[in-house]
């Protein structure tokens, strides 16, 4: 049996509201199937808009075996493109980000414009056709200011994605934000364990203390309460969209994505040890300063907080079947100072904590699934919705994609 059918049987077998077998979460040929089936046809969070600040201005990223530049033109519109240059193949963009007035290949110089027309090969004789070597490119979309890329030929709809989210992020105006600080670590798990993590907060108590000092301990903030806004917190929603805040639980119907804005802790405002704003001068028009935090997820690489005072976004990708990068990136107005306006410690300080704790339960994790006396067990119906909905968007989405081949293999 080939390695889509094996992975088809195993989805079936599948115990509803269960982990999921140890080959989900450490064999290299279902990470295979994960990048083939899901990482390579899906639309992706890559970076945010403002970490390319001026035309010439890009950054490299990397999907399983695809390295990739996205760059913004000179016509100021961001693109993305294979990182792989048209004469031999070489990469062209070294550096995790930088600013360049052509793209250059470092072997021998084929010079690329800015939106991936070949511009400048030495030599290549008389009938060399430039037009047929330009940089092969990506899907890319950017939405409120955050960029999503998609390695499909064809990639599937976003629109209806940006419909819904789009005026939930717009009062957070990410278009106006800076960088103020961007951590990327390594989690030695799997990208799956690294979700089912950040999708409850069952384990926030017992591991992290920082966050628990803004975040409620409330499963309903966290999980999917059959995808409505829970009663006890339908007084914030109403209270923030009557503001004009878009806030109220949106779950798409694929499970792919979700949008809703919770409250913080009594009193808190964002996520610093005091539970006070952590930038004087705020990134967006958010009108009430205890409106909480807009979550927003998007599988399979990223979920967001987005607060009155700043927002921050995570990326994750697969590097391994047993190990995951999260890149976390600190938005704040692009006109705040630090120093004057916020100080990076405090802006930064609860979640990079929390990260660092994040990463140890999920080793931890993969640890103990790594053991042939590991078997699937239950998750919480009280606190674990939130995994179950994951999980299941999961199972649903590879089986969806593998069924024609296992049929086609019958
Ligand atoms: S491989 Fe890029 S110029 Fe030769
Ligand atoms: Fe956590």
């Amino acid at each position: 049996m080939n390695a889509d059918a094996k992975a088809y049987d195993l989805l079936a077998r599948r115990v509803p509201h269960h982990s999921l077998e140890q080959a989900f979460y450490a064999d290299p040929a279902i990470l295979a199937l994960d990048l083939e089936h899901i990482f390579y046809r899906d639309w992706l969070y890559a970076t945010p808009a403002c970490g390319l600040p001026k035309p010439g201005s890009y950054v490299t990223h990397r999907v399983g075996a695809f390295p990739l530049v996205i760059v913004r033109g000179s016509d100021g519109a961001i693109r993305a493109f294979h990182n792989t240059c048209r004469h031999r193949g070489s990469v062209i963009c070294k550096a995790a980000s930088g600013h360049v007035p052509k793209l250059v290949c470092p072997y021998h110089q084929w010079t690329y414009e800015l939106d991936g027309r070949l511009l400048w090969a030495r030599d290549m004789g008389p009938d060399f056709d430039a037009s047929a070597h330009g940089l092969k490119p990506v899907h890319c979309r950017e939405l409120a200011g955050l960029v999503y890329i998609c390695l499909a030929d064809e990639a599937p709809d976003f629109d209806t994605f940006a419909t819904q989210a789009g005026p939930y992020l717009a009062p957070h105006d990410l278009g106006n934000a800076r960088i103020a600080h961007q951590s990327t670590i390594i989690e030695n798990g799997n990208w799956k364990l690294v979700w089912e993590n950040n999708r409850e907060c069952y384990h926030c108590g017992g591991n992290h203390p920082a966050l628990c000092r803004s975040f409620p301990d409330d499963p309903a903030v966290t999980g999917m309460e059959n995808g409505e806004t829970p009663p006890h917190l339908q007084a914030h929603v109403s209270r923030c969209e009557a503001a004009g805040l878009p806030s109220r639980f949106h779950l798409a119907d694929s499970g792919q994505y979700r949008l809703a804005r919770m409250p913080l802790k009594t009193g808190a405002r964002s996520y610093t040890m005091t539970g006070n704003a952590a930038v004087g001068r705020p990134l967006g028009r958010v009108p009430l300063p205890d409106a909480g935090a807009l979550l927003k997820f998007h599988y399979p690489t990223t979920w967001n907080h987005f607060l009155p005072d700043h927002s921050i976004t995570f990326r994750v990708t697969p590097i391994g079947p047993q190990q995951t990068e999260v890149q976390t990136t600190w938005l704040v107005n692009k006109d705040a100072v630090e120093g004057v306006d916020y100080d990076l410690k405090t802006l930064t300080e609860v979640w990079e904590a929390t990260n660092d704790e994040d990463r140890r339960v999920v080793e931890d994790n993969q640890v103990g699934i790594n053991s042939p006396a590991y078997a699937p067990g239950p998750y919480s119906p009280v606190q674990e919705s939130g995994v179950d909905q994951f999980v299941d968007w999961y199972c649903a989405t590879l089986a969806s994609r593998l069924a024609p081949l296992r049929e086609a293999a019958e």
